[in-house]
C-alpha cells in the first residue's frame, strides 16, 4: 500500500504492478487529463508534475515516474495550480496576458514548471524551462510570462504543501513480494542478494524508457526511494563521498564549489525535471552509453563502492566499464 496526496486529496493505493507510470495513472485512473503525454521519455515536459516532500518541491516528468516513487509525497498537477476559488496562479494569468499559449498542448507542463520555479524563487527561467518544449507559440512570450511573475507572492495554497504530507508508510521488504521498497541499504542488500535478477529503480529516468519505449517486463522490482542512507554527499579534506541515490541536481550544487566546469556540464544533463529525478548511482550502474556523469568522474579519479549482501569492494570507476553495455557488476551487486 502506498499513500500520498494528490492536489491535497489523500490517496491510498495497493500497487500491484511496478510499471504503471504516474502519468498513466493520472490520466486513465483519475481522469486528470490536464497533464499531457508527448514523448513518453522525459524529453518534452508535457507531463510535468510538482512533487513535494520534506526536501521541498521539484518538477518531475510524470511519464517516467512510477507510482511507488511518490509514496509519502504530495503531487500537484496542473489542476491543483490555481486556487480553490478558481483564481489563476500568477504564472497562469501571465501566460494569458503575454500570449504564452497557442495550441495549448505544452501549456500545462510549462505552467507546472513555472509554478514550481516560482515557488522555489528560481529566476533562471531559461534553465528552469529547458525541459519543456513548445512547438507553436515560441519561447519568447513564455519567458516574458515567467519574468513578469518572478516577484509575485506564492499563492497560499502552495506555500504549505510540505506540511500536509502524510507520514511515510513503513516500506515492506519480503522476498515473496514482486515490488518492494527497502527502507535501508542493509535491507536492500539482503533482498537483492536473494533476488539477484530483480530490477533496481532509483530515479527511473532510464528504466522508465524500458517500459514506455521497449515494453519490457521488469520482473521483481525494488524501488530505492526509501533507502535514505544511500543519499547525500559528505565532504572531507581530501574527498567528496556521494551516495548512489544522490540526484544530479543535488550533485550539481555541491560540485560547483570544487569543479565549476563539471557543474556547468551537469546543467546540460537532461533538463531540470530529469536532473531532479536521475541519480548518480543509476547513471553509473546502468552503464548507459549516453550516461553523462562517468567521463568527468573518471577524470576526477573517482572510486566506486560496490556491495553484494555484506561483501563490499572498491574499484576505480574507470575499471567498472568493461565494454559497450558491459559492467564489472555481478548479479545481486549494487553501487553504493
Ligand atoms: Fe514528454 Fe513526459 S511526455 S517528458
Ligand atoms: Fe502549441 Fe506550445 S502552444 S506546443
Amino acid at each position: 500500500m502506498i499513500r500520498f496526496l494528490l492536489n491535497n486529496d489523500a490517496i491510498a493505493l495497493d500497487v500491484t504492478r511496478a510499471d504503471v507510470t504516474v502519468l498513466q495513472w493520472l490520466r486513465e485512473h483519475q481522469l486528470k487529463t490536464g497533464t499531457k503525454e508527448g514523448c513518453g521519455s522525459g524529453d518534452c515536459g508535457a507531463c510535468t508534475v510538482m512533487i513535494t516532500d520534506a526536501d521541498g518541491s521539484r518538477a518531475l516528468n510524470g511519464c517516467i515516474l512510477f507510482l511507488p516513487q511518490i509514496n509519502g509525497k504530495h503531487i500537484t498537477t496542473v489542476e491543483g495550480i490555481a486556487s480553490h476559488d478558481g483564481t489563476l496562479h500568477p504564472v497562469q494569468q501571465a501566460m494569458v496576458d503575454h500570449h504564452g499559449s497557442q495550441c495549448g498542448y505544452c501549456t500545462p507542463g510549462f505552467v507546472v514548471s513555472m509554478a514550481t520555479a516560482h515557488l522555489n524563487g528560481a529566476s533562471d527561467h531559461d534553465v528552469q524551462l529547458a525541459g519543456n518544449l513548445c512547438r507553436c507559440t515560441g519561447y519568447a512570450p513564455i519567458i516574458r510570462a515567467a519574468k513578469a511573475t518572478q516577484d509575485r507572492p506564492v499563492p497560499e495554497h502552495l506555500l504549505f504543501l510540505a506540511k500536509r504530507i502524510p507520514a511515510l508508510q513503513t516500506p515492506e521488504t519480503s522476498p515473496s513480494r514482486q515490488i518492494v521498497q527497502p527502507s535501508s541499504t542493509d535491507a536492500l542488500a539482503t533482498w537483492y542478494a536473494a533476488n539477484p535478477d530483480a530490477t533496481l529503480i532509483a530515479g527511473a529516468t532510464d528504466v522508465g524508457l524500458w517500459v514506455t519505449k521497449q515494453f519490457r517486463d521488469l520482473g521483481a522490482v525494488a524501488f530505492l526511494n526509501h533507502c535514505t542512507d544511500l543519499r547525500g554527499i559528505t565532504e572531507t579534506e581530501t574527498e567528496i563521498r556521494i551516495g548512489a541515490m544522490t540526484t544530479i541536481s543535488e550533485l550539481e550544487k555541491v560540485v560547483a564549489g570544487y569543479h565549476p566546469s563539471f557543474a556547468t556540464m551537469l546543467r546540460r544533463y537532461g533538463s531540470v525535471q530529469v536532473r531532479n529525478a536521475a541519480t548518480l548511482g543509476g547513471n553509473i550502474a546502468n552503464g548507459s552509453p549516453i550516461g553523462d556523469g562517468p567521463p568527468a568522474l573518471i577524470a576526477l579519479n573517482t572510486s566506486l563502492h560496490l556491495r553484494k549482501g555484506d561483501v563490499r569492494r572498491t574499484i576505480a570507476l574507470e575499471d567498472f566499464f568493461i565494454a559497450y553495455g558491459k559492467q564489472d557488476r555481478s548479479a545481486g551487486e549494487f553501487v553504493e
